[in-house]
């Protein structure tokens, strides 16, 4: 069983409930024109790094003839997705030894893997699996906008928390995270040197803004929540990565006073008190052939 990915970096919570919000299908149309797959086959799709599930739920709700498979090397999200995603095998795996025969998957894709695994093997193994002329996607989180409503401005007491965070926090090493950053202009250089031709980038913008009127009241609260569950699944995992350096009354002040804050921002939004806080992210995409 290997549940580090889910216990000390980025909890299920964190990662469903903003998958779920940056893979709503208000946005199929975005990604669908940037993954340019041939819709009336029945195309064979490989997810690299799924976590809980939510690009691979969303791929099945959009490519309705497809057939998806998923693969993560975290069981606790493998046991999550299959609960909550149906209609998507997912197994447990990893991304460096896929247990795929060559040549069998149409489109591999991933979002936000890449930069954790080791590019000839994150390449090497997909374009091993991929039948000729298969398409590799990639999706990655490029820097977007994050402005925070006023009501969650940190306490005296909060700040010296996320200090003395800041000051012990050493699992980007500890947890191999991130160990292989690239730029816009890199990536598809290291895309084409591991073996794939004809590659195109492109960029999806996904607004998430509560108080715009676009979004209902359901999605407007999602958004605000995906904000508190990752917040709270941050805090939570101290206990996991540093509990030398903080208590579980610690943990459960910073817990109490983090959802006191989105509580508050929820009582806005029925109020109808528009803050205009906005979170929106830049995905880019890119398109290899095999
Ligand atoms: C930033 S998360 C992204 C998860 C998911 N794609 C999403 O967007 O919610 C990175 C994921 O890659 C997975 N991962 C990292 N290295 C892996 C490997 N060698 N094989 C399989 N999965 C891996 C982690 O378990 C984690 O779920």
């Amino acid at each position: 069983m290997n549940n580090i990915w889910s216990k000390y970096v980025q909890g299920t919570n964190t990662l469903y409930s903003t998958r779920k919000l940056r893979f709503n299908d208000m946005f199929a149309q975005k990604y669908k024109a940037l993954f340019d797959l041939d819709e009336s086959k029945k195309l064979k799709i490989l997810e690299i790094g799924c976590g809980p599930g939510a690009l691979a739920g969303a791929l099945h709700r959009w490519y309705p003839n497809a057939e998806v498979t998923a693969i993560d090397r975290d069981s606790e999200f493998i046991r999550f997705a299959n609960e909550n995603e149906k209609g998507v095998e997912f197994i447990e795996a990893d991304a460096t030894n896929l247990p795929f025969d060559n040549n069998t998957f149409d489109v591999t894709i991933s979002n936000t893997v890449a930069e954790h695994i080791k590019p000839s093997k994150f390449y090497g193994e997909q374009l091993r699996v991929l039948k000729p002329n298969g398409i590799c996607l990639v999706l990655s989180a490029r820097k977007g906008i994050n402005i925070y409503p006023k009501c969650l401005d940190l306490n005296e007491y909060e700040n010296e928390f996320w200090k003395k965070v800041q000051k012990y926090d050493n699992s980007t090493e500890k947890y191999s995270v991130c160990q292989y950053p690239m730029s816009e202009m890199e990536m598809p250089i290291v895309m084409q040197k591991y073996g794939f031709k004809d590659i195109c980038t492109g960029y999806a913008t996904i607004d998430l803004t509560p108080d715009n009127p676009k979004f209902s009241a359901d999605l407007a609260y999602d958004i605000i929540n995906a904000n508190r569950l990752t917040t709270l699944d941050g805090i939570e995992a101290l206990l996991h990565t540093m509990p030398e350096h903080f208590t579980v009354e610690e943990i459960n002040k910073i817990k109490r006073l983090t959802n006191t804050k989105y509580d508050k921002r929820i009582e806005q939004y029925n109020c109808g008190k528009k803050q205009w806080d906005t979170y929106v992210s830049v995905i880019m995409s890119m398109r290899g052939i095999k």
